[in-house]
């Protein structure tokens, strides 16, 4: 592999391998996580009526229809998670982190398909005085949108000592992810799976449940943002990535520590079971901060059945290309005979053109033995052969993905084109700026209130980058990331792919790739939906929805730093609809009451957009 990264990158393989887990307890890597509590997952949870044998009965999901009838189950998923400050060793390197009662990553929300959810949200986070909220990546939150769990825009951050619950519905089928939404507390721990059951589109055995793919990085949060939104140039003004774990684990080569951090070299990494010719499930979610993934399993094929929540006409295929936030459900078919008694590496790569890790190289190991699962028997496989990472910073093409549920595009009515530029303004910041507006949001004054109050003649601060689209029934984004202008002696010639994530809707991609777009609708009769798509570099997405689901949504870059510098804007859908939604204003006073009085004896530290926090202190103004 060759890039203009390659001297940063450090090859675990290709170097002494450290010994092979056992260095470290569970305890010690993922704190109260008890792993066997997400794998081997059942067809559907206990509960409820069932007709035809299960809780949703003869109905069909199909995830596209705003008024689908939802399986009314009756039934509520009741969760607690507090969230406070730990320490924890998931790669063996000893890091401070926020963590959802008391592991890493975060429990796993389950529930069936029109179950209605309930998490209980408690900030333990005085020590570090931060607030918070979780957001439940993909959902739709039709007529609850004041659970999406975004600050400045639906809620107040939950002030520390206080709690909120979030109540909404399981609305889709499949696999997906929530995460903190308060500046970029997500790199911090703050993640965990979400598994909706409902009906299957293709047959499987066994059910292994989440793969987390999770870039890794060693620093807390704050100072990454701090180095991402300053002012230094070049390679300085960036953030690598230290490593890069599947399921919260992976190894570290702890020679690489210089300060003193406590490091174990042989941590451990994720160990999956498989049966021999059994068909296996995988909910492959990169849950990462920035890194684009290439997961892979040595030798075995990958069926991918959904992109996002989603079902597909199933393909096969060696590698799945996922950007932050984005995820698939995979068949992976059981080797049988002596094939069935070694371990195989499972893999997930970091881009390295696309992305900036130090460690691009995921590892968890594969078992059909039970010998050899116990003594953690160090795989020798034969990796999947490199995919073209230069022209891989985007997404299978438009025309392997095809949705199970046909929706033909439509004509649009409302049609955005957005430029995206990365540019460094009069004090040197390196900031985003979509049509030359950068986002940032106020956490004392969510849009959502001021909507319920009928009042859209308020004051709009441009830095909370509103996008009206009034009345419009279908809505077009043309996205154009920036183009390398050797010209522009402020501009590092580079420029990233954005996984692009719209809240509340699974959109239509019409089209992606390099260049601006020439107005071809790649698979018009059925193109594919998703709630995030990777805008390449120098290149564009065409992105189309139809507003039915009135609210104030956000679309953004999924990578964390580049949300926090502003890369983010809110659709204001239908917005004289939003206002007949009930106790929207008593909802906005369980967050906003605590943080407003929390806020008035604390200096909020927002030093990004919000979604992820300005610079440091208020003196410094907007983003
Ligand atoms: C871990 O989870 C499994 C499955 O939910 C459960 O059977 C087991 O008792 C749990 N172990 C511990 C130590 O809590
Ligand atoms: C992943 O990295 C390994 C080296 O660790 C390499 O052998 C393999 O080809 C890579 N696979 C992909 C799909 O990038
Ligand atoms: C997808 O498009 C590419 C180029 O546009 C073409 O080479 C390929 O055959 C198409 N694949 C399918 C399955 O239509
Ligand atoms: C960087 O920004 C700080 C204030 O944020 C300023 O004091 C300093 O002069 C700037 N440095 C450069 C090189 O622009
Ligand atoms: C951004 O601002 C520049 C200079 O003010 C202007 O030339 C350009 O047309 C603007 N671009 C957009 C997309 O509004
Ligand atoms: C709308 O809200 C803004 C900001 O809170 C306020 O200044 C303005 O008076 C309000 N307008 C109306 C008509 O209530
Ligand atoms: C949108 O519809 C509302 C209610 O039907 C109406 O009051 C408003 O004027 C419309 N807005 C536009 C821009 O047409
Ligand atoms: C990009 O920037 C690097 C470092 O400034 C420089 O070495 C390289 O020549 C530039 N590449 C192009 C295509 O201008
Ligand atoms: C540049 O951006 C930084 C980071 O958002 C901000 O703190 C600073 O005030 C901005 N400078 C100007 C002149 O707007």
């Amino acid at each position: 592999m060759s890039s203009f990264l390659t001297p940063f990158v450090v090859d675990l393989l290709s170097g002494a391998l450290p010994l092979f887990g056992g260095g470290l307890t569970n305890a010690q890597t993922n704190g109260n996580l008890n792993f066997s509590s997400w794998q081997n997952l059942p067809e559907f949870l206990p509960g409820g009526p069932y007709s035809h044998g299960s809780p949703w009965g003869s109905l069909q999901y199909q995830p596209d229809i705003i008024n689908e009838p939802l399986p009314d189950t009756g039934v509520t998923r009741y969760y607690n998670f507090d969230v406070a400050p730990g320490k924890l060793s998931p790669d063996g390197y000893e890091k401070d982190m926020l963590l959802i009662n008391g592991q890493f990553p975060g429990p796993l929300i389950e529930a069936n398909w029109g179950d209605w959810v309930e998490v209980t949200v408690t900030n333990s986070l005085e020590s570090v005085a931060e607030g918070t909220s979780i957001h439940w990546h993909g959902l739709r939150q039709y007529q609850t949108q004041f659970a999406d769990g975004v600050p400045g825009l639906v809620q107040c951050p939950i002030a520390p000592g206080s709690s909120f619950t979030y109540r909404f519905r399981a609305d889709h089928v499949g696999s997906s992810w929530y995460h903190s939404h308060y500046s970029a507390q997500l790199s911090s721990g703050l993640i965990g799976p979400i598994v909706f059951y409902g009906p299957r589109s293709q047959p499987y055995d066994i059910d292994l449940g989440p793969v987390l793919l999770n870039d890794w990085f060693h620093p807390y949060y704050e100072p990454l943002v701090e180095t991402v939104m300053g002012n230094s140039t070049g390679f300085a003004h960036f953030t690598f990535s230290d490593n890069n774990l599947i399921n919260g684990k992976m190894d570290y080569d702890c020679t690489l520590v210089t300060d003193g951090t406590p490091c174990v070299s042989n941590a451990g990494v994720s160990k999956f079971r498989f049966q021999p010719g059994k068909d296996h499930l995988l909910r492959v979610v990169n849950t990462g901060s920035a890194g684009l993934q290439f997961f892979t399993i040595d030798e075995h094929e990958l069926e991918v059945i959904t992109n996002d929540f989603i079902p597909i006409k199933s393909y096969k295929t060696n590698s799945l290309t996922l950007g932050v936030g984005q995820r698939s459900d995979v068949i992976v078919r059981g080797k049988r005979g002596v094939d069935a008694q070694r371990p195989y590496w499972i893999r997930s790569n970091l881009s390295v053109s696309c992305a900036l890790p130090h460690q691009p190289y995921g590892l968890a190991a594969l078992y059909y033995d039970d010998d050899d699962f116990a003594a953690n028997k160090t795989p020798s496989s034969t990796p999947q052969p490199l995919i073209d990472i230069e022209m891989s910073c985007q997404n299978e093409p438009l025309n392997h993905t095809v949705p199970v549920t046909r929706i033909p595009a439509t004509a649009a009515d409302k049609v955005v084109t957005i430029q995206v530029i990365n540019t460094v303004n009069a004090t040197g910041h390196h900031i985003y700026l979509l049509n030359n507006q950068t986002g940032r949001v106020n956490y004392n004054d969510p849009i959502l209130r001021l909507a319920n109050e009928g009042n859209f003649s308020y004051p709009m601060d441009p830095d909370w980058n509103i996008l009206d689209t009034g009345n419009s029934s279908v809505v077009r984004l043309v996205w154009e990331n920036q183009k390398f202008d050797p010209a522009d002696p402020n501009f590092f010639n580079l420029t990233f792919a954005h996984p692009l994530h719209l809240h509340g809707h699974d959109y239509q991609v019409l089209s992606f790739g390099p260049g601006e777009w020439d107005g071809t609708i790649v698979n018009a009769a059925n193109p594919i939906r998703r709630d995030t798509v990777i805008l390449p570099p120098n290149g564009h997405v065409v992105m189309q929805f139809t507003t039915d689901n009135p609210g104030i949504w956000p679309v953004h870059c999924h990578v964390a730093w580049h949300v926090s510098a502003g890369f983010l804007m809110n659709v204001m859908e239908r917005p004289h609809e939003i206002d007949q939604q009930q106790n929207i204003e008593e909802i906005m006073a369980q967050t906003c009451n605590a943080w407003d009085a929390w806020s008035e004896k604390n200096v909020v530290d927002q030093i990004d957009s919000g979604l992820r926090r300005v610079m440091r202190g208020r003196e410094l103004g907007s983003s």
